[in-house]
């Protein structure tokens, strides 16, 4: 039987530490400032300890019933109390009776608020939400979830923003939700939120702000002095707000914070259910059985923290971006997608620029790991920057590494697929992909999916393959590429 993950006899736990140790040596390093991307480090001394040891306290405590475990309740509380006043809302404020729900993360926050939304509207066959092109894809994963409809309203090329007035005419009498992003998580600009919610508002329909990336950064930007507009609680007609406590409230993953103006408004989002012979279900969110690990260390976080930390945070972040798009600007061949005004340091390639994803991987060889961005309807494509506090201290080596990697891009050229691969990219249709099609383009491609290197170091030919296509099709080559790493991992036992 033993094979994978289960061996025969056991394994010492030392021994399988060493395991996890080796294997944690393929990641990208999510310390040390110098990944733009997937994690967020405040670089703080301790606080990863910390956070551990409350996840310990906790791992095995179930979020299933809160009857059952009300530490677990308590802290649940604490951080939507927490989240409601940064995000502007609680006693003695224009929304004092804001309540919200712990998630798991940002998609399962932008879920919930749909599935409330079209749940608040049983009469309604056919529903449907409105989100501006820069919303996040979990708006798409929702709606592709529970069966609503997705209304997309283009961004401008120049401002990155949706026209509130194409939000406003894109609402119509089955939308049950109307999406804004503070700030959209590709290029870090915040949208016309006020606008957007009075047009959501008048035609009485929802408006879920998702901050799931900027709702712990904004706040605080705003009280450094960063002309922050409007876009939380104290704006009318904004009806709910996502904010995730594992992006900028530095804990560790596993923890988002849905909020509602009030408890009319999160109650479609529960899903109760007695008719079977069990216990009767009653769940703010898709899972059941939740442990208690991550929201006691998300709690530990912001207990340790505190306001003041994450003021003192921001204030590095907001230096480290200025320092960055500086570094950006200084670069010939290289433009910002937008002035930062957030967190992200968005760039793409000038006139006479380099190949982008050259540089993406020139920059991933000198240390940089940045995160290439595809085109997408008439948007080039563009390296995103997720900056964190920790990586102020790197700051001043960045830009003499951007420019270096931005002559070794021009030196090496653009990326030339062979004919052949170009045709299939820009001709071929998701339905005429056959596995034996996608196990040779994998190959071709040096996909190999096998031991420590299943991607290659290089993903320039990659990313050139998939930009050449269409969005349907970079979708079907990813879910066969992904199926190709995805297999057991059968074993010989040990
Ligand atoms: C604006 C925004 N919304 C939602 C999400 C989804 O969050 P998660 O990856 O935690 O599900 C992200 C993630 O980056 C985001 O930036």
């Amino acid at each position: 039987m033993a094979g994978g993950a289960l061996s025969a006899s056991g394994v010492a736990a030392d021994v399988v530490l060493a395991e996890i140790r080796e294997l944690r040596a393929l990641d990208r390093p999510t310390h040390g400032g110098r990944l733009f991307a997937y994690v967020y480090d405040p670089a703080v001394p301790g606080l990863d300890d910390l956070a551990a040891a409350a996840h310990r306290e906790s791992a095995h405590v179930n979020g299933l019933d809160p009857t059952a475990f009300p530490s677990l309740l308590a802290m649940e509380n604490a951080l939507v109390g927490a989240a409601g006043r940064v995000l502007g809302g609680g006693p003695g404020t224009t929304a004092p009776d804001v309540v919200g729900s712990v998630t798991s993360g940002g998609t399962e926050s932008l879920i919930l608020a749909v599935k409330a939304a079209r749940d608040a509207h049983p009469e309604l066959a056919a529903p449907r939400i409105v989100v501006p092109a820069s919303a996040h894809a979990a708006f798409a994963k929702a709606a592709h979830y529970l069966r609503v409809a997705l209304d997309v309203v283009p961004v401008s090329p120049d401002t990155l923003r949706p026209d509130p007035a194409a939000m406003a005419a894109a609402i119509g009498p089955e939308t049950v939700l109307v999406a804004c992003s503070a700030p959209s998580y590709a290029h870090g600009v915040v949208d016309p939120v006020a606008e957007i919610a009075a047009a959501a508002a008048a035609a009485g329909v929802r408006c879920h702000v998702d901050a799931c990336f900027g709702g712990w950064t904004l706040p605080y930007l705003r009280r450094l002095g960063a002309p922050v507009p409007p876009f939380d609680f104290a704006v009318p007609g904004v009806t709910s707000i996502s904010v995730d406590l594992h992006k900028y409230a530095y804990a560790p993953k596993g923890v988002s914070v849905l909020l509602h103006r009030d408890a009319a408004g999160r109650a479609p989002q529960y899903f109760a259910y007695a008719d079977w012979p069990g216990y009767t279900m009653i769940n703010p969110g898709i899972a059941s059985t939740r442990s208690g690990g991550p929201i006691a260390a998300a709690y530990a976080t912001l207990r340790h923290l505190g306001d003041a930390g994450y003021l003192a945070l921001a204030e590095r972040t907001r230096d480290a971006v200025a320092g960055l798009a500086e570094a950006v600007r200084r670069v010939d061949g290289l433009r910002l997608m937008a002035e930062p005004e957030s967190t992200v340091v968005c760039f793409t390639a000038a006139e006479g620029g380099p190949d982008l994803f050259v540089l993406v991987d020139e920059l991933t060889a000198r240390g940089w790991h940045t995160q290439p961005q595809l085109s997408y309807a008439g948007l080039p494509a563009s390296v995103h920057l997720t900056v964190t506090a920790a990586v102020a201290p790197r700051v001043a080596e960045f830009g003499p590494d951007l420019a270096d990697a931005v002559a070794a891009a021009h030196a090496a050229g653009p990326v030339a697929l062979p004919a052949e691969l170009m045709a299939l990219a820009t001709s071929l249709t998701p339905d005429a992909l056959t596995p034996e099609l996608v196990a040779g383009l994998a190959a071709g491609l040096g996909l190999t999916g096998a031991g420590d290197a299943p991607t290659p170091e290089r993903m320039a030919v990659v990313n050139t393959l998939l930009d050449a296509a269409p969005p349907a099709l970079r979708e079907r080559l990813l879910v066969e590429f992904v199926g190709l790493l995805q297999r057991p991992a059968w074993g010989s036992d040990g």
